[in-house]
C-alpha cells in the first residue's frame, strides 16, 4: 500500500513538474503558440516541489530553467487578494533577494519585512498587498538587482508584487516607521515591494525595442 502511494505521489508531481503549474494560466499572456503543457495545470499549490515555472521541453521560448518565463509573464500587481503571504515564502523572496550580484559582495543593504495590515494600509501608494518589503542599501544597482530577484521568486511562487518608490516620501517622513525600519547608519530605502496574492492578470505594457541596438 505504501509503495502504491509513493508511486502515485512520484507520478503527481511528474506530471506537475511537466505542466509547469499555475503559470499555465500566466502562460497566455505570452503565448508561445508551441506549448500545450502550460494551459493544463492549476494544481501547483498541491506540490511544494515544483516551483510555478518549471521549464516546457517543447518550447524554445520559455527556456529551460524557467526563468525567461517568469521574466516575460511578471506584471506589476496592483490588485490582491485578501490572504496573508505565508512567512516562509516571504523568507524565500528575501534569501532569493540577497543572492542577487552586488558590487564586491560587499552586501551592503538591508531588507525589512512587515505582514501589518495596519501598517501596510497606512502607507499611501499600497494596494492592498498583505506584505511589504523595504529594501535599503548604498548601492542603487545592487538594490536594483536584488528587487527583481525577489520579484521574480515571488512570482516563481504565485505572488504578486509591485516595485514602488512613489511611497517614500511617505515613509521616509513617518518616525515610527523609520524607527521599526531600524536601518542601518548610511544606508538609503531605496524602493519597496509590496506582495501578496494577485487578484488581477494585467497584460504586458508594450516595449519599446528600438533602444536596442547592436554595434557595428
Ligand atoms: C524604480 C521604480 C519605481 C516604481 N514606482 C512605482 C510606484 O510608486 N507605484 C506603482 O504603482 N508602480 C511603480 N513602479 C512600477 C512600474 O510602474 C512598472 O514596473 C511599469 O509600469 C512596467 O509595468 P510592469 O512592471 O507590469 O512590467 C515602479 C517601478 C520601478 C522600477
Amino acid at each position: 500500500m505504501k509503495k502504491i502511494m509513493v508511486a502515485a505521489t512520484m507520478a503527481a508531481c511528474l506530471v506537475l513538474a511537466a505542466c509547469g503549474g499555475q503559470n499555465a494560466k500566466s502562460s497566455k499572456n505570452h503565448d508561445c503558440g508551441k506549448c500545450e503543457k502550460h494551459e493544463q495545470c492549476d494544481r501547483h499549490e498541491q506540490c511544494e516541489k515544483h516551483a510555478n515555472s518549471d521549464a516546457c521541453e517543447n518550447c524554445d521560448k520559455h527556456g529551460k530553467s524557467g526563468v525567461s518565463e517568469a521574466i516575460m509573464g511578471r506584471r506589476s500587481i496592483r490588485k490582491y487578494q485578501d490572504k496573508a503571504v505565508e512567512k516562509e515564502k516571504l523568507q524565500q523572496i528575501a534569501k532569493a533577494g540577497v543572492n542577487a550580484p552586488n558590487a564586491m559582495n560587499a552586501q551592503n543593504w538591508a531588507v525589512r519585512i512587515s505582514q501589518d495590515k495596519e501598517l501596510i494600509n497606512g502607507i499611501r501608494g499600497t494596494h492592498g498587498g498583505t506584505a511589504l518589503i523595504f529594501v535599503a542599501g548604498r548601492n542603487a544597482v545592487d538594490c536594483g538587482l536584488m528587487g527583481q530577484n525577489m520579484m521574480l521568486a515571488a512570482y516563481d511562487m504565485g505572488l504578486g508584487t509591485v516595485i514602488m518608490t512613489g511611497p517614500l516620501g511617505a515613509i521616509k517622513g513617518n518616525a515610527d516607521i523609520m524607527k521599526k525600519l531600524d536601518l542601518p547608519e548610511g544606508m538609503e530605502l531605496q524602493f519597496v515591494i509590496e506582495v501578496g496574492y494577485p487578484d488581477e492578470k494585467p497584460d504586458a505594457k508594450t516595449r519599446n525595442m528600438d533602444v536596442i541596438k547592436f554595434l557595428e
